[in-house]
């Protein structure tokens, strides 16, 4: 669906799907000079990285691996406590292979500082991290990422695979709800 489908729940459009796919062209530009002759497995992380994955990994010019994980945060009732659960893990071995992980947004980055140090611990050759969104104002820590689409404010955004309560992912662009879609 489009904004405009749902306008009445938006308050503002913050990326448009035309901004996103012209970012992802960029960005697989840049990865396919940064790994031209090495073998490249792509990670994405259940179920928010599904849209970004889908349209990054299809304008590289090149084959990649494609595989994926999911996890859970732990703790007591905050959205994200940096403790965290395998829910799926990787068919994947890793010893040895470069691994970009696909990532939908870097919020706090303590999912993917876990992530980080996981994958770490299982003899990846290096470890890189292309995001779509970052919000800079709420990091809790400092995650090195390569590629970032675009920085955004700390507000809660939705679509392009990001969810509210499981809904809203497929939204083409990303977008913050008006607010009385949250009582
Ligand atoms: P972090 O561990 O705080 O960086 O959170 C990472 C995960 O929280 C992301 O992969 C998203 O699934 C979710 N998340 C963070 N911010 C948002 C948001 O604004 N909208 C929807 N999901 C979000
Ligand atoms: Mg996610």
């Amino acid at each position: 669906m489009r904004a405009a489908d749902i306008a009445d729940q938006l308050s503002t459009v913050l990326v448009t799907e035309e901004q996103i796919h012209d970012k992802l062209g960029e960005l697989a530009a840049r990865v396919e000079a940064d790994y031209a002759g090495k073998d490249l497995l792509l990670i994405g992380v259940l179920k928010g990285a599904v849209m970004v994955m889908a349209d990054f990994s299809r304008k590289l010019r090149r084959d990649v691996v494609i595989d994926w994980m999911a996890v859970s945060s732990y703790g007591a009732g905050t959205k994200s406590s940096g403790v965290v659960q395998i829910r799926k893990d990787l068919d994947t071995d890793l010893t040895g292979k470069h691994v970009l992980i696909v990532e939908d947004i870097i919020d706090s980055g303590l999912t993917l500082s876990w992530l980080l140090e996981n994958f770490a611990s299982r003899g990846a050759a290096s470890i890189e991290i292309l995001a779509l969104l970052r919000k800079p104002e709420a990091a809790k820590v400092e995650i090195d990422c390569r590629y970032v689409g675009f920085d955004i404010p700390t507000d809660f955004v939705v679509g392009y695979g990001l969810d509210y309560d499981e809904r809203f992912r497929n939204l083409r662009g990303v977008a913050v709800l008006a607010p009385h879609v949250y009582s």
